[in-house]
């Protein structure tokens, strides 16, 4: 079921107060402006992803912005173990007892390829970044999400996964694996209706994974990652609160 955020809806000051948000890829794009705005909304943030330097960066644009200043959590999805993901989620309960949201931003795109052309470790190393990592840190994280008294997970997805397929490798295939990865959390937990399971579809963005895809496109116009934060924030609030299993198109 596709979805739009309420056109009339705008964070109110401190909407994410008192919560503690992990984010995903957030060195660098989305993941990063998510990360900001979240913590913009008074949410404490644990950034997790593959460069520490692009972590660091966005931890002190954070705390010069007046945030609380963020956890570091630097992981390469790519060689993740399932260990890894247990560990991760053993520190956070450790640190913070409670989860209140997680952002699964980030993924692995390289460009278009034929299937009868993909390499075997592109195929390997792009399910583990952009399928088994969401699912990991899902399914080790759910009893910290259960603990909180409002809880959200976002899987951000790419609509031309389904829409053209073709070409998209093994991105297009683990973007629409975790469609139904976000509708399965979201039908198997829906009795608890205390956390809820998302998946927010961006059009086009102005980032690194664009112009990868896209080497030759102009994205001077394109929309900036930041335009998109506000949807990850509503979906991270209670004003979401109760719809979950859903997709919402930006
Ligand atoms: N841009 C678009 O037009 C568009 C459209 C639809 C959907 N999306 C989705 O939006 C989300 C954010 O993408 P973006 O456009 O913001 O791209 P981006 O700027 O390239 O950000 C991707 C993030 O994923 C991280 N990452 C990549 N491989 C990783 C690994 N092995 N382990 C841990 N982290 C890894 C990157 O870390 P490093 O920076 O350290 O490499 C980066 O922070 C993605 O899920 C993408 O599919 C984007």
């Amino acid at each position: 079921v596709s979805e739009r955020i309420p056109g009339d809806w705008a964070p109110a000051a401190g909407v994410l107060a008192e919560r503690v948000v992990r984010i995903t890829g957030a060195g660098d794009g989305l993941g990063r402006a998510a990360a900001l705005a979240s913590a913009g909304a008074g949410a404490t943030v644990i950034l997790a992803g593959r460069t520490e330097k692009k972590l660091e960066a966005t931890h002190d644009a954070i705390v010069a912005a007046g945030g609380s200043p963020p956890a570091l959590y630097p992981i390469d999805f790519a060689g993740a173990s399932w260990a890894d993901y247990a560990q991760l989620a053993a520190t956070l309960e450790r640190e913070f007892g409670a989860l209140h949201g997680l952002v699964h931003c980030a993924a692995r795109f390289t460009g278009f390829v034929p299937l009868a052309d993909l390499e075997p470790r592109d195929w390997l190393e792009t399910l583990q970044v952009n399928l088994t990592a969401p699912f990991a840190l899902t399914r080790w994280c759910l009893p910290l999400l259960l603990r909180a008294d409002d809880a959200a997970v976002v899987f951000v997805t790419d609509p031309r996964a389904k829409r053209s397929p073709a070409f998209r490798g093994a991105y297009g295939i683990a973007k629409r694996g975790l469609e139904e990865l976000a509708a399965t959390f979201a039908a198997e937990l829906e009795h608890q209706g205390q956390v809820r399971f998302n998946t927010l579809a961006p059009a086009k963005l102005r980032t690194g994974l664009r112009r990868r895809g896209y080497p030759g496109e102009a994205l001077d116009a394109a929309p900036s990652p930041e335009s998109a934060a506000p949807a990850i924030l509503y979906l991270l609030a209670r004003a979401s609160r109760g719809r979950t299993g859903l997709t919402f198109l930006l």
